[in-house]
């Protein structure tokens, strides 16, 4: 490691406290420069020497014992961190960080810090499942802050369940992963463009014409192009799906409203990228009132929507445009007709009546063509995977020449 990462490791109280200290061990054999914080419960399990001795620094605890008179110990060592993790994090220390409360040197020292923040709850099951901790934790979760999920097993306590500290090994890997994550900003500077999900097309106030898709295909893309440094914008049809963190979100309902989006944002975006299942036909009338049934049958008429794609391939001036391609049959054929006809540079194409190709799954398996000929088949792999195999395909492109 060529310069130290400063990791500030705040250890809250329970009895898992013995595990950050073997957490300390491993993160400073790892390389990084780790630095404690304790509260006071936390100090009533394992004195603050041995974090001391394992990290080799000054282990803290006291907001008002500053031995430094030229700074202010817990703002030093906000702006200090690389990275802040909470290890073990009780429910305590959980719901004062998501209410803003500084009542003691580590919650003082979290609201000061801007530093990103990792989190490995520890806790009895009951507590981890109490609504008020969830809402707490969905709500640093809002915030970006990551956690460490808690293992399940026979707790300290004497239950079993979900609360037991994940292992020193995994907080550490999960550690190294960031760090890597972070030195791997492939996308910083760029603006990608996705769009996700289904569209609506309304036929009365109470009917809609709509399809299967939900969503997660382009919200795995949104949420790995914000991990990879990228400014996204997420233009989603209706979507049970929760928001990705870190995107500017633009809502949308029927295939003209995705248009009036996508175009607006065309011209500052580098990349664009069209999973969404847009719809290619919409009622020609559309009634203000709600239809009343009547004897007989019902014929509505369709019309075309506009080939949002295709138009931005027609005006593609400086962009990289990826398109999806959901087939039955010829996948290979079907995929580069729409690749040529639309001027992508790339379509991701899937056998949707395979099992783990579908729509809604948390899986799919893709064919990916190239406009440079490139081609690449991926195995069945979780949605997320997918996602980082395809903007590592796009760097290709945006680092090309055609790419100004
Ligand atoms: N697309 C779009 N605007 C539309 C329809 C589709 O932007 N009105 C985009 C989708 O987001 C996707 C790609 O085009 O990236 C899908 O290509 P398309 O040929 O429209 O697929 P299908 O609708 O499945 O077409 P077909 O019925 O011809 O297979």
């Amino acid at each position: 490691m060529s310069e130290k990462k400063k990791i500030l490791l705040c250890v809250t109280g329970g009895i898992a406290v013995f595990k950050a200290a073997a957490l300390t061990s491993q993160m400073s054999k790892a390389g990084y420069d780790v630095k404690v914080m304790m509260t006071q419960s936390a100090m009533k399990f394992v004195t603050p020497l041995t974090f001391q001795t394992l990290s080799r620094n000054h282990v803290y605890h006291d907001t008002f014992d500053e031995k430094d008179p030229s700074g202010v110990a817990h703002i030093d060592l906000a702006d200090w961190a690389d990275l802040v993790v909470i290890a073990p994090a009780t429910a305590n220390s959980i719901g004062k960080l998501a209410n803003g409360i500084a009542d003691d040197m580590i919650s003082t020292t979290l609201l000061a810090t801007t530093a990103p923040i990792m989190i490995a709850p520890a806790m009895n099951v009951h507590m981890y499942e109490h609504p008020a901790v969830f809402a707490n934790m969905e709500r640093l979760a809002d915030f970006g802050h990551r956690f460490i999920e808690p293992g399940e097993g026979l707790l300290a306590c004497g239950y079993v369940g979900k609360g037991r500290l994940a292992e020193p090994e995994e907080i550490l890997k999960a550690v190294q992963e960031f760090f890597e994550e972070e030195e791997n900003q492939v996308l910083s500077g760029k603006h990608v463009l996705i769009t996700a999900g289904p569209t609506r097309e309304q036929i009365d106030p109470v009917r809609f014409f709509t399809n299967r898709s939900s969503g997660k295909m382009g919200y795995a893309l949104a949420e790995v192009a914000v991990s990879l440094g990228a400014h996204v914008t997420l233009i989603s049809g209706p979507s049970h799906l929760k928001q990705p963190y870190g995107v500017d979100f633009i809502p949308v309902q029927s295939a003209a409203e995705m248009y009036e989006a996508v175009m607006e944002k065309y011209n500052e975006a580098d990349l664009v990228i069209k999973s969404a299942a847009v719809a290619d036909y919409r009622p020609k009338e559309t009634f203000e009132s709600k239809m009343k049934k009547k004897d007989g049958n019902l014929s509505i008429e369709m019309e075309r929507t506009t080939d949002i794609l295709k138009e931005l391939g027609k005006r593609k001036n400086h962009q990289v445009l990826v398109g999806f391609a959901a087939e039955t049959d010829d996948v290979t054929r079907y995929a580069k007709e729409k690749m040529e006809k639309k001027n992508l540079d790339m379509i991701v194409a899937n056998n949707v009546s395979q099992q783990g190709s579908g729509f809604e799954g948390d899986t799919n398996q893709v064919f990916i063509y190239g406009r440079d000929g490139h081609e690449m088949e991926s195995s069945l792999l979780s949605k997320r995977q997918v996602a980082e195999i395809v903007l590592k395909e796009c760097l290709r492109y945006l680092e090309g020449p055609d790419h100004k």
